[in-house]
């Protein structure tokens, strides 16, 4: 039966591995929608995805190996692109080509961060997706995190009404290192971790400083970009050893390395007319008890600060205990002992569960979600900035045409693995 009919939405995920597993988990908080199918490379993995819907019942979902035949499957009314980001593009063709074709009839098409490794492959993204007329969403978590859109809200509506607009806001995410090979990889990932994360803090950046229900991209005017890389820990010697021993010779950090340590500061002109600040900081090389995502918005007489690792609950575990590595307690987690954080619903804090709510609702209503592949391209040409500005070692304008027509073909060195950290 088909979305009108039923009133709810097949999603048909494309890509089984750590963001589907989420997806999926987070589709318990979503009442109108079904996973009805998953497709992926590995059929264990698949069959993994599949039985995690069926067992959390949020769906029977059908396995395929092909993306093309996932769509054709008239119980798919929806795709959730979640394949790595070496394949966005391709996966988005074979999609779009399905739908112009007739064989596919599709509502909506969400695609995960970021929404490509250069401009040029975020617009043909969105271009291609746009030529079929599908709705589309970006799968940018952090702007659907309960913690950040409440405070958000509450600093707008009391704060910012009474005293003015948030001129600072500060977003950090960071953790000990990807969970694949393919992240460590310049070429296929597109960079190191300006790429991988700071595109969240970048995005929540903007949705901060931006009033609630107000498009990011009609509030702020970007006006520069200054930026600086760097591999701290992961091209030492011994670590560089230890990425290629996990995901070998491919990731060789002694004469390829990407950055794990990125922090860019983007100035805006606001709605009002004053100059606004984001800053973001983000990085491969902290090891803590495990991902640390932290907030800040700072107005004239009002902040508002949200850190998930500041958890409600928390386990103590002596040093008797020698657990097993897992992250059972947090994302990334990095300890089995001592005083560690709980998040008891990863799915839901970090945003998951509400962005999955608002792109279903959206669809099933014919309407344009409010995070879209318009905001996942803009992102993507304030990272490509941000590389500029870091290989230069200079302040990026903004509003120099120069720079929107260098930005257009721009590849970052360390997505050439020509980069070097410290030159
Ligand atoms: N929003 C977030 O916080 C967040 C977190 C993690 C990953 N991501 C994004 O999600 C995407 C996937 O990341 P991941 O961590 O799940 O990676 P992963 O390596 O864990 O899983 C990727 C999966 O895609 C499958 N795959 C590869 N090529 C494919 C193809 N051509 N067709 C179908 N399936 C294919 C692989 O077999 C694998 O199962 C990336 O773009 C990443 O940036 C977002």
């Amino acid at each position: 039966m088909t979305a009108q009919a039923s009133g709810r939405l097949g999603v048909g995920i494309v890509g089984s591995g750590f963001i589907a597993d989420f997806h999926t988990r987070a589709f318990r908080g979503v009442r109108d929608a079904d996973v009805t199918a998953v497709c992926g490379r590995t059929e264990e993995r698949v069959r993994r995805i599949c039985d995690l819907a069926r067992e959390l019942r949020v769906g029977d979902p059908t396995a395929y190996a092909d993306v093309r035949d996932m769509v054709r499957d008239p119980a798919v009314d929806a795709v959730w692109v979640t394949t790595p980001n070496h394949v966005r593009v391709e996966t988005v063709r074979a999609i779009v080509e399905e739908v112009a074709a007739g064989r596919a009839s599709l509502r909506g098409i969400a695609i995960e961060k970021p929404l490509g490794r250069t401009v040029a492959e975020a617009e043909e993204v969105l271009r291609l997706v746009e030529s079929v007329g599908l709705l589309h969403g970006y799968l940018e978590n952090q702007v659907f995190a309960p913690g950040v859109t409440r405070a958000h809200e509450l600093a707008w509506k009391r704060g910012a009404a009474a005293s003015g607009t948030p001129y600072l806001a500060r977003c950090a995410e960071e953790h000990s290192g990807p969970h694949n090979g393919w992240f460590w990889q310049g070429d296929k990932q597109g960079g190191g971790v300006l790429s991988d994360m700071m595109c969240h803090s970048v995005e929540a950046g903007r949705f901060l400083l931006t009033p609630p229900g107000v498009s990011a991209d009609d509030w702020l005017t970007p006006v520069s970009v200054d930026a600086t890389i760097a591999s701290l820990k992961w091209s030492r010697p011994s670590y560089a050893d230890e990425l290629a021993r996990r995901y070998g010779a491919e990731v060789d950090y002694r004469s390829r390395p990407s950055e794990d340590y990125a922090r860019a500061t983007i100035v805006y002109r606001n709605g009002d007319g004053d100059e606004v600040v984001a800053e973001g900081t983000t990085s491969w090389s902290y090891v803590g008890a495990g991902l640390r995502l932290t907030f800040e918005l700072l107005g004239p007489e009002y902040a508002m600060s949200v850190n998930s690792l500041d958890t409600e609950a928390k386990v103590f575990l002596s040093r008797e205990i020698a657990g097993r590595p897992g992250e059972d307690l947090v994302e990334k987690q990095n300890a089995e002992g001592g005083l560690m954080p709980v998040l008891p619903d990863e799915a839901g804090a970090y945003g998951y569960t509400e962005e999955n709510r608002h792109m279903v609702t959206r669809f099933l209503d014919g309407a344009a979600p409010a995070e879209s592949l318009a905001d996942g391209l803009q992102v993507t040409r304030l990272l490509m900035a941000a590389y500029l500005s870091a290989q230069e070692g200079r302040r990026v304008d903004l509003a120099d045409p120069a720079t929107a027509e260098k930005l257009a073909g721009f590849v970052p060195d360390v997505a050439q693995g020509t980069w070097r950290s410290g030159r």
